[in-house]
């Protein structure tokens, strides 16, 4: 499904690396975390283990806590919930717009409202089961969809109304712009992810970026094992987890950093192929990228079908001719653990299911050749005729 784009830099950095005693919090994560702040144009950039962790640590921040109820969207990847959970929080899922697959901003400034309301105007958003002693509307966390920007002109207004933390999950986006403006900068804190399919990896990784200093003292803290500074190491300020990342890791993200724009641009030109050649099939959607993205960084290159396609036959024909595909997303609400815990039904959330049953991920990396993409759009078509 997809390739990371490493050269004899990055592994000649890992090996260097590796002839030093420094193998966790050196200089590569320093060098690492300077090129994130820098490309991102922030204050802070704290490494850590992954985008996963690096979210619990933006919830924990957020002061987010048992029964503490925030805002968030049911078409991502689960880890944008999972981090929730792990503080006993209670996630309100809202629908999504079906062009982007982005949070529904009308949806988020309801549900705010009448959860502040409270009664029976907050039972309308909160889940069936598990809510029964719900409290306070925290947080409103936001996810930058397949690398395109959530619409945060809009839902920061909403989060400021009424005191809330805007969490930016941009571990799809790095790189990405919003009106001009740099994904990571958009709420308080947000995270970047470096999985192998990423735009940019570090096998496994992440970064917090902020502005708020404060914040990001507790983060840097409970990051290691709950040091605050001028602990030494064996004091422990704070309940704290090894969310430290390695410096190999760090060495091959902060290589990759410097091929950062080259890595982007082979991205956005193996989707201008699909683009160009898609637009010609009449079953398929491609991508809708709305004005206000300045750039997509583009993360997956999701198709839809339209209505009456089956999606899940085309693409076993295609897993049959050698094209690896893969249904994108499955709704968070709809895993069986969430049905378990909150009571969620098939239904609950249209436009999320209608775009979980349609989308379909194509193979997609910056290394794709021209002749890759058309063999794998040429096989669409012969797998959508017969
Ligand atoms: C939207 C979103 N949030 C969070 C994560 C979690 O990142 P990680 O796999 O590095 O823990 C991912 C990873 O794919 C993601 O796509």
């Amino acid at each position: 499904m997809s390739l990371p784009d490493l050269t004899d830099a990055e592994r000649q950095a890992v090996i260097d690396l590796l002839h030093t005693p420094n193998l966790s919090m050196g200089n590569e994560i320093d060098g690492f975390e300077r090129a994130i702040a820098k490309f991102v144009g922030i204050k802070h950039a704290i490494g850590v283990t992954s985008g996963t962790t690096g979210l619990h640590l933006c919830v924990r921040a957020a002061g987010i806590g048992v029964n503490d109820v925030v805002i968030t969207t049911p078409f991502s990847f689960v880890a944008s919930t999972n981090v929730l959970l792990f503080e006993k929080a209670i996630p309100v899922f809202v629908d999504v717009d079906p062009q982007t697959g982005n949070i529904d901003v009308c949806q988020v400034a309801e549900a705010v409202a009448d959860l502040e309301r409270g009664g029976e105007a907050a039972r309308r958003w909160l889940p069936r089961k598990g809510a029964e002693h719900a409290g306070k509307l925290k947080s409103i966390l936001a996810v930058d969809v397949f690398g395109q920007p959530a619409d945060y002109d809009r839902l920061q207004p909403v989060a400021d109304q009424f005191g809330l933390t805007l969490i930016e999950d941009s571990c799809e986006s790095l790189g990405a712009q919003y009106k001009g403006r740099m994904t990571g900068t958009l709420g308080r804190f947000a995270v970047f992810a470096f999985y192998p399919n990423k735009q940019i990896t570090t096998g496994e990784g992440g970064m917090i970026v902020t502005n708020d200093d404060e914040a990001a003292d507790f983060m840097r803290a409970l990051r290691n094992q709950g040091r605050a500074p001028g602990d030494n190491w064996l004091q422990h300020t704070y309940l704290g987890y090894n969310y430290r990342m390695d410096e190999m890791s760090a060495a091959l993200g902060r290589v990759q950093m410097t091929r950062i724009e080259e890595l982007l641009n082979n991205r956005q030109q193996v989707a201008d192929w699909y683009n160009s050649r898609l637009k010609e099939i009449l079953q398929v959607e491609p991508p809708v990228i709305v004005p206000d993205t300045t750039r997509v960084s583009w993360f997956v290159y999701v198709i839809r079908f339209i209505k009456g396609i089956d999606r899940d036959a085309i693409a076993r024909k295609l897993i049959d001719r050698g094209i690896p595909v893969r249904p994108y997303f499955l709704p968070i609400h709809l895993q069986p653990y969430m049905m378990d815990a909150f009571g969620y039904r098939e239904g609950d959330f249209p436009v999320t299911e209608d775009l979980g049953k349609r989308g379909l991920a194509l193979p997609f990396s910056g290394k794709m050749t021209e002749a890759e993409v058309d063999l794998v759009c040429r096989t669409l078509v012969e797998c959508l005729e017969n």
